[in-house]
């Protein structure tokens, strides 16, 4: 217990320090002014012991990683009949390639790509209005969290509507092939709210549990999800959480993860932890440069991998 704060507060130490911080992201205008020097950590175990470092309080746009929730609950809402809608491969392209979509009809590769949360987004609006979705999506992480605080960035969700161009692009394209079944106006103000969840790292470990626990939310005792789906929902962070980085994130760390341009990343240690770490500075390929490290540095200290048979899990 003690070793494991001690190696949370050396993976803060050392991040706040680091000079080659990457790219804050500046598509979204609100997130351009996000600080680079921030830098969160949060490890959350099974036994709901929190271990925090550097800003891990201080809520972030969790962008994409909120794909992960959207997923979770268009799964209970649809079962696997999404999949006739959504592939589960990685893409091997950037979160908002166009490409792919005119060979392969209009199915996007997997759910984290953008053009494959959108379709969630679209999945989600099934039996709802876009307010009751979102309304919905709210209370489903405040709930996974333990946390009624938890709001949506109004700012950050207009700058993406002023400025998400390629979302539409995605959107309308999907459309023509009949893959998106609502107007895009709304199928896209779901996603672009959803997108703009403000959360803090401990907020998001608290939410992540569940994916750590074989669907369970362990303060509540609630079956989320099926011990299947959730070992699936992390097979697919694994495989395509980071776009065509996943490959590299997945060497490096271990653990499945998902990234937002945002600067977060919420990684799992299946039985062991819920972790999210936040540096808003990007690398080439849009996710966390600094956040990436400091999962490296914290699976190389734990031994925590999914491709570790007996891990020494400090609890
Ligand atoms: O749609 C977008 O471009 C953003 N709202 C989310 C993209 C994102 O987080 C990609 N992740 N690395």
């Amino acid at each position: 217990m003690l070793e494991l704060d001690r190696i949370v507060a050396a993976i803060a130490a050392e991040m706040k320090a680091a000079p080659d911080r990457g790219k804050v992201a500046d598509y979204i205008p609100p997130l351009a002014c996000v600080p680079p020097s921030k830098f969160g950590i949060a490890v959350v175990l099974a036994d709901g012991t929190c271990h925090l470092g550097g800003d891990a309080e201080e809520p972030f746009s969790i962008q994409s990683i909120s794909k992960v929730f959207a997923l979770t609950l268009a799964l209970g809402e649809l079962g696997d009949e999404l999949w006739r809608r959504v592939g589960r491969e990685p893409s091997g392209s950037a979160f908002n390639s166009i490409v792919q979509l005119e060979s392969e009809s209009g199915i996007p590769r997997n759910p984290f790509i953008n053009a494959g949360a959108i379709v969630v987004a679209d999945i989600l609006l099934g039996r709802f209005r876009p307010n009751e979705v979102i309304g919905n999506l709210l209370r489903f992480v405040r709930n996974l969290a333990g946390d009624e605080s938890i709001a949506i960035d109004e700012a950050v969700a207009h700058a993406e509507h002023q400025t998400g161009f390629r979302n539409f692009a995605l959107a309308y394209y999907m459309r023509s092939f009949g893959n998106i079944r609502h107007a895009v106006e709304d199928t896209l103000s779901v996603y672009f709210h959803q997108c703009a969840l403000a959360m803090s790292c401990h907020q998001l470990a608290l939410a992540g549990r569940y994916l750590a626990n074989d669907g369970r939310n362990p303060s509540t005792g609630q079956n989320v999800v099926t011990s299947q789906r959730a070992r699936r929902i992390n097979a697919l962070m694994m495989s395509c959480g980071h776009y065509d980085n996943s490959g590299e994130f997945a060497f490096r760390t271990g653990l499945p993860g998902k990234s937002g341009v945002g600067g977060g990343i919420l990684a799992v240690a299946p039985g062991i932890a819920s972790i999210t770490v936040w540096s808003p500075g990007l690398n080439e390929k849009g996710n966390s440069q600094l956040g990436s490290l400091a999962l490296e540095r914290l699976t190389q200290a734990t031994g925590w991998s999914v491709f570790e048979p007996r891990p020494d899990n400090y609890a």
